[in-house]
């Protein structure tokens, strides 16, 4: 279960997210990143967030705390972009706060070094939950304290958009070549990863993890008896998804062709130059 905050204070909209997150101080005095309900992304996203964000964090994965983050517009009055204060009118009551990593950078494949094992991790971690939000132009990963810290799962598990649709869709390949770790994961890495990480993700561990959802994000939602019934469809597909997933990663695309030499170049290039 996720422990439950109420926002006292809203610090801050974070313009760089398409959902416009906010910083919120909370009534333990913690400070979160607030991922509100009324954004345009929905409370989908938010389920995503939890699925996958409690997953990471039981496979030893850097993921900072979730919480139930109650909040109430009231505190965010004085925030004068019209725009942001439709997103927070529209998301009285439960939202979802993640800890917030006061001074962190966000995370730039050109500028930082990461070991093979830990990115042969994640990029196993996000085929299995299909995380197509996690390329080289928008990481969705911050460098905190000299570690690398995964954020952002909003747009994973794109099957729980269509359920009918989910095991066709969760079958499906996973392709990594625009992956924000690609450079650093390996083939032999992705797959001592998968053999390390797919047994442990068994039934039992996901069932705990969509225990974490709330009922009230799940409530309602069509071909589905109850809240309980759509955690049970979450937990079988990552339980399908989880043996075979590693086999079907594609890692590396087709070796870019380097651009032909300008022609003044050539006679230096074919070592005929005097
Ligand atoms: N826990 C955190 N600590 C510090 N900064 C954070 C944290 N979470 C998010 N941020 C900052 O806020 C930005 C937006 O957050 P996030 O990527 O979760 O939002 P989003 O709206 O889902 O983004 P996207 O546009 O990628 O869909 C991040 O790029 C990062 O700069
Ligand atoms: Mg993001």
């Amino acid at each position: 279960m996720l422990s439950e905050v109420t926002a006292i204070r809203y610090i801050t909209p974070l313009r760089e997210g398409g959902s416009v997150p906010g910083i919120v101080e909370a009534d333990d005095l913690g400070t979160y990143v607030a991922k509100f309900t009324g954004a345009a992304q929905g409370r989908k996203a938010l389920v995503a967030e939890v699925v996958a964000g409690e997953l990471a964090r039981r496979l030893g994965l850097p993921m900072p705390e979730l919480v139930r983050l109650e909040f109430d517009p009231v505190i965010a009055l004085g925030e004068p972009d019209e725009e942001v204060q439709d997103i927070l009118k529209a998301s009285g009551g439960l939202n979802l706060g993640m800890d917030y990593l006061p001074g962190s950078v966000g995370f730039d494949p050109l500028g930082f070094e990461v070991d093979p094992e830990l990115a042969g991790r994640v990029v196993w971690f996000d085929a299995l939950i299909n995380n197509v939000d996690r390329s080289w132009r928008n990481p969705n990963m911050l460098m905190w304290h000299g570690g690398l810290w995964l954020i952002d799962h909003g747009a994973a598990m794109i099957w729980h958009h269509n359920w009918p649709g989910a095991a066709a869709s969760a079958a499906k390949p996973y392709n990594a070549t625009d992956h924000a770790l690609s450079r650093f994961a390996t083939e032999a890495t992705v797959a001592a990863a998968a053999a390390r990480l797919a047994p442990e993700v068994t039934a039992d561990l996901l069932a705990e993890v969509a225990a974490a959802i709330p009922d009230e994000w799940l409530a309602g939602e069509p071909g589905f008896d109850d809240p309980d019934d759509v955690r049970r469809a979450y937990v079988a597909t990552l339980a399908g998804r989880a043996p075979d997933i590693a086999g079907r990663i594609t890692l590396t695309g087709a070796p870019r062709q380097a651009d032909p030499p300008p022609q003044w170049l050539r006679p230096w290039v074919e070592g005929k130059a005097k």
